[in-house]
């Protein structure tokens, strides 16, 4: 999508259609078809809520084909986030009615660089739509084509918030197009292709530790989880190095789970809605595309990507409940449940990080089902050992518009994981079922600063929304580059 600053009049601006932010509370001022908006408002036909839209044709006095008319709620609750949503609207209301581009001005409270970002994060997130293996694509599936953002007046700063914006935004659809991949189509080996040619378009260092390797290494608890499946494991490293020597040495590493598909192994998941565990990559997608914005955005400190990627199956040399492996770290885990095999992935690769160099550990795992019952499909849990760690994530992902929720670490649920023959069971039970889980983590960060995002409950849609296509979302994708991009010089 092109999207371009202009500094055009609203009425001059010679578009298909020109989108208008309306707000429930406040009556259209004396310029731009104030009076048709008065007109649909008094006949309760559009009354500025949020997310609701309007077209009117040949507005008087101005060049646009149509307005488009976007509810967008009460003006002081109008923020970044109310403006991504926006920006989707505006792009889905058009394309179904083949109109690809529009045009915008920006004003008032609505115009700042914050808010200009937002704008283009959600006009390009509204773009995407996940018909990759549709022979036949819907009427409106065209990608769209401009956005002209008009404002009072052109600066560096406004420039740099638009690309912004389309940086953060395209990475967040390059890994909804990962995560959306069927596990026929997506193996861990393809991951890593992906991953190599990511690393040569962005100018990153890519590395893939490979079977015999992770063997050699000792990843026995990565290793156990890959034995069902024919699909060899990958671990994929990538690498964002500073031009400039950083000032301290800080060096963050982002983690994400990438089970190509989980079918639960020999403690098999049920066969009603299986097929949605294609999604339990998100984590490794998520932290591929946070690179790709990462590698365009240079921020001061070195990120390193841990993806360990495998498929959970219960072929005939898959691991069985009982059978106890020895990790990386060191520790042996009694595998009770062989469908809890993100945290034993997760285990060796948290370890590797800790031992590369990395800092600071930030992971993203569709971790637990016990996760959407406790936050509901609105907020991401995090988990940490660290205040100051968790609190930078968490104003990371406020800045970014993701949100995300703390839960308690007390050691009380760390006895949930005790084995009777091993250092840890790799379960905690039914309750807690998402602290546990972290809790589980813990074990292998070797101390390091670290935070857990539980996202199986926000990495997918189960139901479009008027800015948003159904499927995946590609969270925490802006939390990860805003984490990066915003770590303080020096602490
Ligand atoms: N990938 C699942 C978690 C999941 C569930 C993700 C639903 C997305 C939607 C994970 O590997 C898993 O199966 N976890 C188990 C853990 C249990 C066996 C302790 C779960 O949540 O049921
Ligand atoms: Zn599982
Ligand atoms: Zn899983």
């Amino acid at each position: 999508m092109q999207l371009t600053l202009a500094t055009t009049r609203a009425a001059e601006i010679e578009t298909a259609a020109f989108a208008v932010l309306c707000f429930s509370d406040e009556a259209p001022g004396p310029g731009l078809a104030a009076g048709l908006v008065q007109e649909l408002h008094t006949r309760g036909e559009f009354t500025g809520k949020a997310l609701e839209t309007a077209v009117v044709h040949r507005p008087a006095g101005m060049q646009a084909q149509r307005l488009l008319l976007i509810g967008c709620g009460e003006k002081a609750k109008f923020d970044a986030s109310a403006m991504r949503r926006a920006g989707g609207v505006l792009v889905r209301a058009l394309k179904p009615k083949g109109i690809t581009s529009a045009a915008i001005r920006l004003k008032g409270n609505t115009l700042s660089p914050e808010m200009l970002s937002a704008l283009a994060e959600g006009a390009i997130l509204g773009d995407y739509e996940p018909d990759r293996y549709k022979t036949e694509k819907k009427n409106g599936s065209k990608p769209f084509e401009s956005l002209t953002i008009s404002i009072p007046a052109e600066s560096a700063e406004m420039a740099e918030a638009l690309r912004r914006g389309r940086t953060v935004a395209e990475a967040q659809n390059y890994t909804r197009t990962l995560v959306n991949e069927p596990g026929n189509l997506l193996t861990p080996l393809k991951m890593a292709a992906h991953a190599r040619s990511l690393a040569e378009e962005c100018g990153l260092q890519c590395e893939i530790l490979d079977e015999p390797r992770m063997r050699q290494l000792g990843f026995g608890t990565l290793l156990g989880v890959s034995m069902g499946s024919a699909e060899p494991p990958v671990m994929i490293v990538l690498k964002y190095t500073p031009a400039a020597p950083p000032a301290s040495s800080d060096h963050l590493a982002l983690i994400g789970k990438g089970v190509t598909f989980d079918t639960g192994g020999i403690s098999i998941k049920p066969a009603d809605g299986m097929e949605k565990m294609k999604y339990d990559m998100a984590g490794a997608a998520a932290v591929l595309g946070a690179m790709r914005a990462i590698a365009e955005l240079k921020p001061a400190i070195p990120v390193t990507a841990f993806a360990p990627c495998v498929e959970n199956m219960p072929g005939h040399k898959a691991q069985r409940p009982g059978d106890i492996v020895t990790s990386y770290q060191g520790k042996t885990v009694e595998v009770l449940n062989t469908d809890a095999e993100g945290r034993l992935i997760l285990a060796d690769a948290l370890t590797y990080a800790a031992r590369q160099g990395c800092t600071h550990l930030v992971n993203a795992a569709t971790l637990t089902g016990a996760i959407a019952v406790a936050l509901g499909y609105v907020y991401a849990g995090v988990f940490s050992n660290n205040e100051d760690l968790q609190q930078r994530l968490l104003a990371a992902s406020r800045a970014a518009g993701e949100r995300m929720w703390p839960l308690p670490m007390d050691e009380d649920y760390k006895d949930l994981l005790k084995s009777a023959f091993a250092d840890v069971a790799n379960i905690g039970g039914r309750w807690g079922g998402s602290i546990s889980a972290a809790k589980f983590l813990e074990e292998f960060v070797e101390g390091k600063p670290w935070v857990h995002l539980d996202i199986a409950g926000t990495a997918w849609l189960e139901e479009a929304k008027p800015f948003l296509a159904k499927g995946p979302t590609g969270l925490p994708v802006r939390t990860f580059v805003r984490l990066a991009t915003d770590w303080p010089a020096s602490l």
